[in-house]
């Protein structure tokens, strides 16, 4: 395995296809950075209609937090029973010692999901356009199915860091078959907590299993405690439009974002329906809202 010194990045391919040099580049770093993959203004659009969709949300019924830090939601049937639904999920620090939001509501959230792309008209015609499904039949996948959609907000002064981990962790089917997919709706920078990525690592072995269902409860399965080179790891900074794509085992992480800006991102996560998902995965639909792909 070699470490890179770089993340490949590129101009979005027309049509979205990736030709062999960046297919290339993408299987040796694991991750490839896809600049003006999408038009600025359906960013706009998204955060447009992300933002109607928090206002319907009354943040004091469901004081959820999610923290990859803390673990707080390992007993939390509302995070737990999402795959299907549309939920939303607060920033550890939204509430002050009375209770109160520390700042607006939009403000307060870590994140909404799992499941906009087949709920929402809107964020279903952003997740499936004819770009994406090019994009998706070029890196190899044969049925291809949209797991889960994220939208993080990562809001000033409270967004919280995430932890380096595999996406593989949280999406996991026999074989391996996940891929991220993370547009920035604005643009992320070193000051908003950017991801970052450790090109190359990816080719190491998966570390744990997070949240496999257990008889009731939800366990986290270590697999291999190889440590990550996070020393190695590289900022990616992208503007606004930037799409990039990542290897379920790619390690990845962001920091918190103690700036004055939010820094809004989409994910969605594709596996492989060729592939086994376990049914003792976290992350599970009902019968009635079967794994679509990009038709
Ligand atoms: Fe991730």
């Amino acid at each position: 395995m070699e470490i890179l010194d770089a993340i490949p990045a590129c101009k979005a391919p027309p049509g979205g296809r990736l030709d062999d040099a960046m297919l290339a580049n993408y299987r040796a770093a694991g991750v490839l950075i896809l600049e003006d993959f999408v038009p600025v203004e359906k960013c706009v659009q998204l955060r447009e209609r992300a933002l109607e969709l928090v206002d319907a949300f009354d943040p004091q019924t469901v004081r959820h937090v999610f923290s990859t830090t803390r673990q707080t939601q390992l007993d939390d049937r509302y995070f737990y029973e999402s795959g299907d639904k549309i939920r939303f999920f607060l920033e550890d620090d939204a509430f002050d010692a009375n209770g109160k939001l520390r700042q607006a509501k939009e403000h307060c959230l870590n994140k909404m999901g799992h499941a906009m792309h087949d709920l929402d008209p809107v964020f279903d015609a952003f997740s499936r356009t004819p770009e994406l499904a090019a994009l998706v039949d070029s890196l190899g996948f044969e049925e291809p199915g949209i797991i889960q959609s994220m939208y993080i907000f990562k809001p000033p002064r409270i967004g919280g860091e995430v932890i380096c981990h595999q996406d593989s962790t949280f999406i996991y089917t026999e074989p391996q078959s996940c891929v991220g997919f993370w547009f920035a709706l604005e643009d992320a920078t070193l000051e908003n907590g950017c991801m970052h990525f450790i090109p190359g690592a990816h080719k190491m072995p998966l570390k744990q299993r997070n949240y496999r269902r257990d008889d009731g409860t939800f366990i986290i399965e270590t697999i291999d405690d190889t440590p990550w080179p996070e020393d190695r790891k590289l900022p990616a900074e992208a503007k606004a439009g930037t799409l990039v794509i990542f290897d379920g085992r790619m390690p990845h992480l962001s920091g918190a974002n103690l700036s004055d800006r939010s820094r809004h991102a989409y994910t969605l996560h594709v596996i492989d329906q060729r592939c086994h998902y376990p049914a003792n995965n976290w992350l599970q639909r009902g019968p009635d809202m079967p794994l679509r792909g990009f038709d």
